[in-house]
């Protein structure tokens, strides 16, 4: 794949300013005090690792799973700064991510396997766009 001068500033300014955010409010949160309030986004996410680390117990006691969650609302939810959602890169990851996890409710897929590829596209948009919580997110991964 060949980039533009142009599409490459565009990328790499749109990543500086993702990180940039995503760094200060981890900063604020190790200080013991809570300066920005949490965006939807942020807030989203904590209940999508919640209820996959729940969804995982139920894998691994080989319950029957209905109707998984597909949090599609990741492609909307207002994020600590707008330009962190309203890009091409994001949009795109949260798409294949959506899609993995449709692809949990299929009947004849390997529950354990989709699970894992499913927390793969979770891992590949934080290295993207937001590696800190990248530690807490393979704690996921279903052995
Ligand atoms: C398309 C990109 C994308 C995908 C896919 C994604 N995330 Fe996120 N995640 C983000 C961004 C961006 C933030 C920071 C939110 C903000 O700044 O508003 C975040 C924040 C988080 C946080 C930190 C919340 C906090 O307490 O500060 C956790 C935990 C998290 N994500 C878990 C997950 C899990 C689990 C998945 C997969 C099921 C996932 N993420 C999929 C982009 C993504």
């Amino acid at each position: 794949m060949k980039f533009t001068k142009q599409q490459i500033f565009t990328l790499l300014a749109f990543i500086i300013i993702v990180l940039s955010n995503c760094n200060n409010q981890s900063e604020h949160k190790s200080k013991g005090y809570t300066m920005a309030v949490d965006s939807e986004l942020t807030l989203l996410m904590r209940d999508m690792y919640n209820y996959y680390d729940t969804l995982k117990a139920d894998i691994l006691k080989g319950d029957v799973l209905k109707d998984i969650k597909t949090f599609q609302d990741i492609h909307t939810a207002a994020a600590t700064s707008p330009e962190k959602i309203s890009n091409e890169l994001y949009q795109g990851l949260a798409s294949i991510y959506v899609n993995s996890a449709k692809r949990l409710n299929r009947p004849n897929v390997n529950k354990r396997d989709a699970f894992n590829l499913m927390i793969d596209n979770c891992m590949n948009c934080h290295q993207q766009m937001c590696p800190g919580p990248m530690v807490k997110i393979k704690k996921l991964y279903l052995e």
